[in-house]
């Protein structure tokens, strides 16, 4: 990118624009936290996923931005570069939430890669490379596990129908509700799914909140990020026996909450980390019968377990399922592993981008890892990635609190732009 084109996109960049997208987008699924604050519960593939996408496709459509859709459900709409043969540049992240997510977490990157397009080309900055706004389908995985499918998909990191018969919580298949969401998009061209003939991406860069407190505590506007801790997801299935609370002796039951308790004390201690760089949770457990007064016969349970040392990662997440055997008493026991990302570096030619952008843009940037997983993750393989953080309020995050302010946002946004025109014209 000259120097004389990237300040006019810059300056095109709206921050009332953004912000008034993010919000519209925010009404759809919007929920009111503990303390009251305005979140969002628009989990992915949902009816609410869809018009939210609409939505998006839309704005896209308004400024000239060609929209195609994968066999995965990722979105990309196009800005066509004046080489149209040439490799693209993609920016982008996810739409879907948490259940009781925020605002901003996965689609500021959609909404701000939109922004910095429709800048480059309001400021009349042609580039060389096309570059694609993506929405990569369910990063969150909450409603189907593992998050990040869409992306994992696309980069051939696992099958397209892996998950096909994964289901949520009320028994819906992912496979059949990915079916619906394609059939509602049918009158969007279809594309090949992953890297198209043959082209990998030139580039791709993900804008995301940080999700922690370290850019807000340290005055900082722009997190240059280097890499991303890896990240590994267990389901534990524990099967006893259901008996009656008050006849059945405690020597004889076969109680699947108790030996959960034991399981997850033995993996407390197999997890254990003076340094606390260990990332450690059980946070979905499921009981059956769940009465108060029948002996529980089966508990499922969620583990998510993160290290940036890939040796650590995998040493300890290897002895999970010896460490809950060896801890339980009465149960049955299946461990199944449902995501394995191994930590990853960014490249150069990305943090050196969004570097120099803030540079001279006159931001205060830091270098910095993510302990959040992201999409960005497996495009790596592919091709130079790389991602652009912002601050997060009190780092709070997975909550209705997050909160990142306009102003924020569009500095990250500016960033962006500069580094798409930079990278789409190398
Ligand atoms: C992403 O949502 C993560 O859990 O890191
Ligand atoms: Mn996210
Ligand atoms: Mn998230």
């Amino acid at each position: 990118m000259g120097t004389t084109v990237a300040p006019n996109a810059v300056a095109a960049v709206s921050e009332a624009r953004q912000w008034d997208r993010l919000m519209e987008l925010a009404a759809l699924g919007a929920i009111t936290g503990a303390d009251g604050s305005p979140g969002v519960n628009r989990q992915a593939l949902t009816p609410l996923d869809r018009l939210a996408r609409r939505l998006v496709i839309g704005w896209g459509a308004a400024i000239g931005l060609t929209a195609s859709v994968d066999a995965l459900g990722n979105l990309f709409l196009r800005h066509e570069g004046t080489q149209p043969d040439a490799a693209p540049v993609l920016s982008g992240s996810h739409m879907d939430s948490q259940p009781a997510g925020g605002r901003f977490d996965g689609i500021w990157g959609v909404v701000a890669a939109l922004e910095a397009v429709q800048a480059l080309r309001e400021a009349g900055v042609s580039t060389r490379r096309p570059i694609e706004v993506v929405a990569w389908t369910n990063e969150e995985g909450s409603r189907f596990a593992p998050g990040c499918m869409g992306s994992m998909a696309y980069a051939g990191h696992s099958a397209p129908d892996t998950w096909d018969a994964v289901t949520d919580g009320e028994g819906l298949r992912f496979g059949d509700e990915l079916r619906a969401l394609l059939a509602s998009e049918a009158d969007l061209p279809r594309r090949g799914l992953g890297v198209v003939e043959g082209q990998a991406p030139f580039a791709y860069v993900e804008a995301h909140i940080e999700q922690g407190p370290i850019l807000e505590d340290e005055g900082i506007d722009i997190g240059v990020v280097t890499g991303i801790q890896g990240s590994r997801w267990f389901l534990v299935e524990l099967t006893g026996e259901s008996a009656h609370a008050g006849t059945s002796p405690v020597s004889t039951r076969r109680d699947a909450v108790q030996d959960m308790v034991r399981a997850i004390t033995a993996l407390n201690q197999l997890m254990e980390d003076p340094a606390d760089v260990l990332r450690f949770t059980v946070a979905r457990i499921e009981v059956a019968p769940n009465s108060s007064n029948s002996v529980a016969e089966t508990v499922r349970f969620t583990i998510d377990f993160r290290h940036p040392d890939a040796a650590v990662l995998i040493a300890r997440g290897d002895a999970i399922e010896a460490t809950i055997r060896a801890a339980v008493r009465n149960c049955g026991v299946a461990v199944t592993e449902r995501f394995h990302a191994l930590p990853v570096q960014f490249a150069p030619e990305v943090t050196g981008a969004v570097e120099r952008a803030a540079a001279a843009q006159g931001l205060r940037a830091k270098r910095m890892p993510s302990g959040a997983f992201h999409d960005a993750q497996f495009m790596v393989p592919l091709c130079p990635s790389g991602m652009i953080f912002i601050p997060s309020r009190r780092g709070i995050s997975h909550n209705p609190a997050e909160y990142s302010s306009a102003a924020q946002l569009a500095r990250g946004t500016r960033v962006l732009a500069q580094v798409l025109a930079e990278l789409a014209n190398g």
